[in-house]
């Protein structure tokens, strides 16, 4: 049998086999490493290019991979495709995207975090950004870490611009409706994103940038939306008038793995009721900032208040 030369990598399977097989170790570790580092992105081509690209490359990575021990393209690419992928949400930890080794924490692992950080989500307005950053010290001050801005006004993106520098505040974008205000939501320097509902082009888009994502729901057609897309993590919006605590805890008894942050309608008075649910990690609400002028101690107040509704 002759010797591998230059171009036979990409056809003939055979020598890769023989070579292999003769255990050339540099060769084995070369190629091990080499799957193991961009077999995603290798998988994505194949399949990107149909049923011929999956043939030549599933079928040359197939007959070579029980050859290499631990190679991560194999259960990549061997198990199902994109959409099963999907339905399972990789674990956290370093994950390896277009061939690059990076510490991320996967979406939803990181968005539960969020919801733990504190048991209340302040829903915030901001008309004036003058307002910014008197509301984010005084709640962040009061225990309140995580702050949604919503993409409700003109100042919104600026305030998110300005929170994001008060020490421990957690910034995110809600009221987010489509894939342009997401990149404009990320642009800003989001660091999650919440959505009153669930589209598909939307629920994509937060998947694909890998951002923390809240999307809305208020039914089971929602829900199993959002667990097709890999999400386990939602709001419940809105809580009170989509049926209240009997509506989502017939959705939890359901959806064993769905969490929830409901989300409209609940007060201070409320909330502990709802976070008494399993399924729930935390509320979200607007009461904690009043409508106008900010008043930094009243806000600090409730949101101390809110904060202790977990202990
Ligand atoms: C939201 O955007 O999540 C709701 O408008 C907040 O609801 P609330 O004002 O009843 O708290």
């Amino acid at each position: 049998m002759r010797a591998l030369a230059p171009g036979d990598e990409r056809g003939d399977a055979a020598l890769w086999e023989a070579a292999i097989a003769r255990g050339e170790p540099l060769l084995r570790n070369a190629l091990g490493l080499f799957l193991d580092s961009y077999g995603a992105v290798t998988g994505d081509l194949s399949l990107a290019h149909g049923a011929l690209g999956v043939a030549l490359t599933g079928g040359l990575t197939n007959r070579l991979l029980h050859l290499i021990p631990g190679s991560g393209f194999h259960a990549r690419f061997s198990h199902g495709n994109r959409s099963d992928q999907a339905r399972h949400p990789p674990a956290a930890g370093p994950v390896r995207r277009r061939g690059r080794l990076c510490q991320e924490p996967s979406p939803v692992s990181h968005i539960e975090e969020i919801m733990l950080t504190a048991p209340v989500i302040p829903v915030l307005v901001v008309d004036d950004l003058s307002h910014a950053l008197p509301i984010a010290e005084a709640l962040v001050a009061g225990g309140l870490r995580v702050l949604e801005v919503t993409l409700r006004t003109a100042a919104a993106l600026d305030a998110i611009r300005l929170m994001k520098q008060v020490p421990g505040a957690i910034v995110g974008a809600g009221t987010v409706l489509n894939p342009a205000q997401l990149e404009a939501a990320l642009e800003a320097g989001s660091e999650f994103i919440v959505s009153p509902g669930l589209t598909e082009p939307l629920g994509k888009a937060a998947v694909a940038a890998g951002v923390p994502f809240l999307p809305g729901t208020a039914n089971s057609g929602d829900i199993m939306r959002g667990l097709d897309l890999g999400l386990t993590r939602f709001k419940f919006f809105p809580a009170v008038a989509s049926g209240g605590i009997p509506t989502l805890s017939a959705l939890a008894s359901v959806f064993g793995e769905a969490r929830f942050c409901p989300t409209g309608g609940i007060t201070y008075a409320t909330a502990r009721e709802w976070l008494a649910l399993d399924a729930v990690l935390c509320v979200g609400g607007s009461w904690v900032v009043p409508k106008g002028v900010p008043d930094p101690a009243q806000i600090e107040t409730l949101a101390r208040a809110a904060s202790g509704l977990g202990q």
